[in-house]
């Protein structure tokens, strides 16, 4: 397990001057979610997430040396053209890693992103776009160090994205990912995401996620403000515990392939993640009358069929229905007959579980 003070490098081996890569990174949907967190992007407790397929971030990042080292600097392109309103995140982001990232002054960069999930879908993008932008940064470093190792190379990648946006961690590599400490789960640590390392049962191979587009709009509460609420709130310590409960329950349910009990810990998480913004002061209401709907709607089914569908919620109105690869096709067909007409101009996307970042 690596530790903070093995991502800050020693002296660099080989020089370069300009250039660019290219990388996309998924997003990820939590099924034990991360909400709440200390200083320096430290979970107050374990998470772990299903790596989506088609949701993505594609992030080009153009470098060139530069004559002073005085400060950062970079242009931001978002689908082709520039982009102010990303910028100050970025900014921060620079900020945050440079200690380590040392040669980030030395640059001009030019970061060409784009999402290949509609921009105003609600969908966040942080967790892929700063898992793109940290595989880019760490291809960057590796040209500088080429002896750097493999692991190295995608732990601190993940660590990096963690000091961007939390669930970012979790966008890198696998198929179930880890993020934070976790006494039965080898290897986890609160720095950055690990693939789950145990036995996965058949029955969450292609595993299907299909997000149903409730709410659109900007989000209600930001992630930044939302973490905040687990400070003082008066359910917090009972919350952290249970996560870790839900992540141990987790581990036996991957293994065995159980979906019932599967259902039961995922559905769970979502509604409690909603009862800790409502329970929170300020509260907040993030689901919407058609997400309430969706679920209801899918409760019913579930029961009239045992197709074993559920559903898991983010910060926000739409819906991640989830789903193993054998119901698709029945599945899909109760979406487009029941449930799309609660989603925003009847959108929705078809995901299903992928691998992580890919160069391109
Ligand atoms: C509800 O990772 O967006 O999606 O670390 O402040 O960037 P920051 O937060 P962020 O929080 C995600 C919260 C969540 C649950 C989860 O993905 O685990």
């Amino acid at each position: 397990m690596f530790t903070t003070t093995d991502f800050i490098p020693k002296k660099y081996t080989a020089t370069i001057e300009s250039g660019n890569f290219e990388w996309s990174a998924p997003s990820n949907i939590a099924l034990v979610k991360y909400w709440g967190k200390k200083d320096n992007q430290i979970p107050a407790n374990p998470s772990v997430s299903f790596t989506l397929n088609n949701c993505k971030t594609i992030t080009k990042l153009g470098f060139e040396k530069k004559p002073n080292q005085d400060n950062f600097s970079f242009d931001l392109l978002f689908e082709g053209k520039p982009k102010e309103d990303f910028k100050p995140k970025i900014q921060k982001f620079l900020e945050r890693v440079e200690v380590y990232l040392p040669f980030l002054k030395e640059y001009h960069f030019t970061i060409d992103t784009q999402n290949t999930f509609p921009h105003s879908s609600g969908i966040a993008s942080s967790a892929s776009g700063m898992a793109a932008l940290a595989m880019n940064f760490m291809s960057l470093e590796k040209a500088l160090n080429p002896e750097m190792s493999d692991d190295y190379f995608f732990q601190k990648a993940s660590f990096l994205a963690r000091l961007g946006s939390g669930s970012a961690c979790r966008s890198v590599k696998g198929n179930v990912v880890v993020w934070g400490n976790q006494t039965n789960i080898k290897g986890s640590t609160d720095l950055y995401g690990v693939e789950f390392p145990y036995t996965i049962h058949d029955n969450f191979k292609n595993f299907q996620d299909t997000i149903l587009l409730v709410d659109k709009g900007e989000k209600q509460v930001s992630s930044t403000v939302g973490h905040d609420l687990m400070h003082n709130h008066p359910y917090a310590e009972r919350r952290f515990a249970q996560a870790h409960e839900n992540l141990d329950q987790l581990i036996t349910i991957f293994e065995n392939g159980n979906l019932d009990e599967f259902i039961k810990v995922v559905e769970s998480e979502a509604l409690t993640l909603h009862a800790m913004m409502m329970t929170s002061m300020p509260y907040f209401i993030l689901m919407k009358p058609n997400t309430l709907q969706i679920i209801n709607a899918i409760w019913k089914f579930r029961n009239e069929t045992q197709i074993p569908v559920c559903f898991t919620l983010d910060a926000g109105a739409n819906v991640h229905v989830l789903y193993p690869e054998n119901v698709k096709e029945k599945v899909l067909q109760f979406i487009q007959s029941e449930l799309v007409v609660f989603c925003q101009n009847g959108q929705y996307i078809c995901d299903e579980i992928g691998n992580g970042v890919i160069a391109i």
